[in-house]
């Protein structure tokens, strides 16, 4: 589909999101000459000064958040004059008349919402009463509430002015380039597809680890914790991408309908079995890469007495036929050793084995999609040393796909450009549906309130360590171990 004609307003265009991601993401996108001439981008935020002042604002980010052989100030300066700022309380309705004025005739708005989940509501129904709603596309950041019920107040009062064909809920994950991959791995390849059950597959690991903790977002982070911040939305999104069955073609709805499928089928986690299937963890001072970092209490405006997760290990189970028997064991943290984000799937031995029964532990196939850094697939295949002397001695070695190699004078485009781009173009193939929000509201609040139930405390361990070392029991305990943990 073409990028439509359209204006963007940005509310919440002050803010830590908006401006390290959302207008570098806009930058991209008229450089690489996707934005239509005339379209007009609308900073909209509570702060007052003049439109001036502020967009010298806007532009000063820019300049710092892209990088440095990214700027071309001819570009800088196009983009620069498609913006226009505006002062506005989002909760006061007399804002909107003002809103509308300012906008003109607009034949599509896209309204992107990078403001509290509270106040969207209130932006739809603002948005209506100047009667912009037919007009308008709305974009609603996470987190979309903290639970089930408040997630549903949310989606409720979006939805009084919204159908849900103009509502676009955003998982930045969905954006990113490797996991648009793993559709078209799964799906262009039959080799990989009839592998893909049980029958084959022996388990697999999700991590997605960051070596950043909080940075300054203690409020928010300490009222949400690791399972609400990244397991309800990107991780699951992650397992629902592996574990869906094949949808009947691209459209948006058949492959939210099949992700919703998986997050049903996923097995609830009972209060009893916490204990042995989900670890907690925070994490105190340690090291990284050589640098003492403090730990999540001693965090700026820290509360000393917060027992919020900054890292969650689990495993999971999906009661399907495809999936029966095989855990998904997830885990993600803040403060580890490393940026890294990657999917493994492990493949079952043979049926029947032939080689040296020491060579046997070695014996396993493995698919490694890596997300970030270096995007890239790799399958562990086994081979056999070469050389006259080494028997049938084996060896598992790579068949890599890198992408930075493949496409090296390519930049990967932030996943942020692309969301953009495809509300831009009305597809909402990459956006994620109330109901699959919900019914990963509704897993996780039982593990939440099961937490609660037992007064479960998070384990501590140290910034610079891949989680607590319950997480490596956890998986232990089924003969298995994290792949590749240095
Ligand atoms: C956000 C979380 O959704 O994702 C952050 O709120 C987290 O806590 C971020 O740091 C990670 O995103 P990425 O793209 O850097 O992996």
């Amino acid at each position: 589909r073409p990028v439509e004609p359209c204006t963007v307003g940005l509310f919440g265009a002050l803010g830590d999101l908006a401006l390290r991601k959302l207008f570098p993401a806009l930058y991209h996108l008229d450089r690489a000459g996707l934005l239509p001439a005339d379209t007009r981008i609308l900073a909209l935020a509570r702060e007052d000064g003049s439109p001036a002042e502020r967009l010298a604002q806007i532009g000063e980010h820019l300049r710092r958040h892209v990088p440095a052989a990214e700027l071309e100030e001819a570009v800088v300066q196009r983009f620069m004059a498609r913006l226009d700022y505006l002062t506005m309380e989002f909760l006061e309705a007399d804002g909107y008349p003002v809103l509308a004025d300012k906008l003109g005739p607009v034949s599509r708005l896209i309204a992107y919402f990078a403001t509290p989940a509270a106040v969207y509501g209130s932006i739809c129904a603002g948005l209506a009463s100047v009667g912009l709603a037919e007009r308008t596309r709305v974009v609603l950041e996470k987190p979309i509430g903290h639970d089930l019920e408040s997630s549903r107040a949310v989606n409720d009062a979006v939805a009084a002015w919204f159908p849900e064909d103009r509502t676009y809920r955003i998982d930045h994950y969905l954006g990113k380039e490797t996991v648009q991959n793993l559709i078209a791995l799964r799906f262009a390849n039959s080799l990989f597809e009839t592998q893909w059950n049980q029958h084959h597959i022996s388990h697999v690991e999700i991590t997605v680890a960051e070596q950043v903790g909080i940075e300054g977002r203690w409020g928010y982070f300490d009222q949400a914790g690791q399972l609400r911040d990244m397991i309800q939305n990107h991780l699951l999104q992650l397992l629902c991408l592996i574990a869906m069955d094949p949808p009947s073609d691209l459209s948006a709805d058949s492959i939210r309908d099949e992700k919703v499928k998986v997050l049903k089928a996923l097995a609830p986690i009972a209060p009893e079995q916490l204990g042995q299937q989900v670890v907690r963890g925070q994490y105190v001072a340690g090291n990284i890469l050589g640098k003492q970092v403090p730990g999540y209490l001693e965090e700026d405006n820290a509360n000393a007495e917060s027992d919020t997760e900054t890292f969650v290990a689990l495993r999971a189970e999906i009661r399907n036929w495809r999936w029966s028997g095989v855990p998904f064991y997830l885990r993600t943290g803040k403060r580890m050793p490393q940026k890294l984000s990657q999917i493994v799937i492990h493949f079952k031995e043979p049926p029947h084995y032939i080689f040296a029964p020491e060579q046997r532990p070695l014996i396993s196939n493995r698919l490694v999609i890596r997300l970030q850094p270096d995007e890239g697939i790799s399958l562990q295949v086994m081979t056999k040393e070469q050389g006259l002397d080494k028997g049938m001695q084996l060896r598992s070695d790579p068949l890599q796909l890198s992408f930075s190699n493949t496409y090296r004078s390519a930049r990967i485009p932030d996943a942020y450009e692309r969301l953009l781009l495809e509300v831009m173009k009305g597809n909402q193939n990459l956006f994620v549906r109330k109901d699959e929000i919900e019914y990963a509201w509704r897993w996780c609040d039982r593990l939440i309130a099961g937490w609660r139930e037992l007064g479960d405390a998070p384990k501590p361990y140290a910034a610079g360590s891949w989680g607590p070392m319950a997480s490596i029991a956890l998986i232990t305990r089924d003969g298995r171990s994290w792949y590749g943990d240095l």
